[in-house]
C-alpha cells in the first residue's frame, strides 16, 4: 500500500502481535512494526484506517532504554519473519507477555490470580524443532509479511544442533524439490540429540525441552493427585499423559494425528486412547465420570469442546495454550457454563516473538456448586 504520511510517535507497549503502539496526535492508535516500548520513532505511515494506522520505524529520535543490538544476520538483512520482539530486552518482553496475560484473563474473570511469568526457557538456541521452507535451491524462514523464503545461515533461537545440520537439511530440501518444486520440511533434535528431518519430526513436540519440563511440572501441580479420572484433549504423543499415568491416574486421551497416536499407544498402553478429529466431532468425547480435564489444543483453541467439557463431572480443567485470544474466547464460555479461574501462569516459552504459553487452571465455581447442592435438596 502506498505510504501517505510520516508521523512522530510515542511508543508505549506491545500491542497483540508483532507490532509495537503509540497514539497519533489525533488520538487513533499507530501499530509500528520494528518499534520497540519506550521509543520515540518517525513512522512512516502505510495505511490509514478511521480508528487506527499502521507503518513502520522510518527513524529512531530517541531510543528506549529496552532497545538493544542484534547480532542476528537475518533479522534485518533479509527482513526474518521469527523473531519479531528480538531488538527488545529480555526483561522488557517478560514484563509486555505477564501484562498481556494479566489484561486479558482478567478481563474474563476478574477473581483469577495471575502468577508470575515463568523465564526458565534459554534466551538463544532453545528451539529444538522448526519447519523450514524450500523453493528455488533456496532454504528458510518466510520474510515478514511475505510468503518469500531467504536462504538462511544460521539462525540465533534455533538449537545449535540444527544450525550444524543446515548442509544435510539443504541437500534434502533439494532432493524433494526435484519432486515437487516447493515445500516445509519439519526438523527436530531428538532427546539423544539426533537431528530427524521430516519423518517423526512431524509429530509435535513442545517446541524446546525446558518448556516440556516445566509445563509438564505446571500440569501436574494443577491437576489434584486424587483426581483419578483424567480426559485429556489433544494429547500429542503423550508428553502429559505419561507422567500423569506414572502418578496413578487413569486416563482418556483424544488426538487426531495417527502418528501421535500411535506412539502414545506404545507408550502409555494402560490409556484408553482414540484418534479423533476434536474440530469435526467435539461431542464425541465420552467425559462420564471423569474428574479432570486437561487439553492443549493447537493456537486455534478448542471453542466447540467447551460446552461438553462444561457439561461433564469434571470439577477442574488444565487448559495449556499457546494463543492468548483463542484461550480467552474458549474461557469465557467456561465461565459462562459454571467455572471459575482459579491461577494462571504465563511461561515465556517463544523469547525474541510475541508469542505467550499459558497454563490456566479452572475449578467449579461456588454458585455452580450451591445450585447443584439446591438441586439436591430439593
Ligand atoms: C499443542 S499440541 C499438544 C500436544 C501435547 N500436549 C504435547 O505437549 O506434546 C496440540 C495437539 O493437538 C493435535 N490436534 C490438532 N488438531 C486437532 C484436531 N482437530 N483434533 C484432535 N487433535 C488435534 C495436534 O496433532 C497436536 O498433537
Amino acid at each position: 500500500m502506498k505510504a501517505v504520511n510520516r508521523i512522530e510517535v510515542i511508543i508505549t507497549a506491545y500491542g497483540r502481535g508483532p507490532d509495537a503502539v503509540g497514539r497519533a496526535n489525533d488520538g487513533r492508535v499507530v501499530f509500528v512494526r520494528g518499534a520497540v516500548p519506550g521509543d520515540t520513532v518517525r513512522v512512516l505511515i502505510s495505511e490509514e484506517h478511521n480508528s487506527f494506522l499502521r507503518g513502520k520505524v522510518d527513524t529512531i529520535i530517541k531510543p528506549s532504554p529496552d532497545r538493544r543490538e542484534t547480532s542476528c544476520i537475518h533479522h534485518t538483512r533479509d527482513a526474518c519473519g521469527g523473531c519479531p520482539w528480538i531488538a527488545t530486552s529480555q526483561p522488557r518482553q517478560q514484563r509486555e507477555k505477564f501484562e498481556a496475560v494479566h489484561r486479558e484473563i482478567k478481563r474474563v474473570d476478574q477473581r483469577a490470580q495471575i502468577r508470575p511469568i515463568r523465564t526458565e526457557v534459554p534466551e538463544w538456541g532453545y528451539r529444538r524443532r522448526t519447519r523450514l521452507g524450500y523453493r528455488h535451491g533456496v532454504l528458510g524462514f518466510r520474510r515478514r509479511q511475505e510468503r518469500k523464503i531467504f536462504n538462511l545461515e544460521t539462525c540465533l533461537v534455533l538449537d545449535p544442533r540444527i544450525n550444524s545440520a543446515l548442509p544435510a537439511i539443504r541437500l534434502e530440501a533439494n532432493k524433494r524439490a526435484l519432486l515437487h518444486g516447493s515445500g516445509n520440511l519439519d526438523v527436530v533434535v531428538d532427546d539423544h540429540g539426533r537431528v530427524h528431518i521430516g519423518g517423526v519430526a512431524r509429530i509435535f513436540r513442545q517446541p524446546s525441552a525446558t518448556t516440556e519440563t516445566l509445563l509438564t511440572k505446571l500440569v501436574l501441580e494443577a491437576i489434584p493427585s486424587n483426581d483419578i479420572h483424567v480426559a485429556e484433549l489433544f494429547s500429542g504423543a503423550g508428553t502429559f499423559t505419561e507422567p500423569l499415568i506414572q502418578r496413578g491416574h487413569i486416563l482418556r486421551a483424544w488426538e487426531v494425528d495417527e502418528h501421535s497416536v500411535r506412539q502414545l499407544k506404545m507408550r502409555c498402553p494402560s490409556a484408553d486412547v482414540e484418534r479423533l478429529d476434536l474440530f469435526r466431532h467435539p461431542a464425541r468425547v465420552n467425559l462420564q465420570g471423569v474428574d479432570s480435564v486437561l487439553l492443549d489444543p493447537p493456537r486455534a483453541g478448542a471453542k466447540d469442546c467447551m460446552i461438553p467439557i462444561a457439561k461433564s463431572s469434571a470439577s477442574s480443567i488444565v487448559y495449556v495454550s499457546c494463543d492468548l485470544a483463542t484461550l480467552c474466547r474458549d474461557l469465557r464460555i467456561l465461565t459462562a457454563h459454571g467455572f471459575k479461574v482459579d491461577y494462571a501462569v504465563p511461561v515465556d516459552a517463544f523469547p525474541q516473538t510475541p508469542h505467550i504459553e499459558t497454563v490456566v487452571k479452572l475449578v467449579r465455581s461456588t454458585a455452580r456448586q450451591v445450585h447443584v447442592q439446591e438441586g439436591k435438596l430439593g
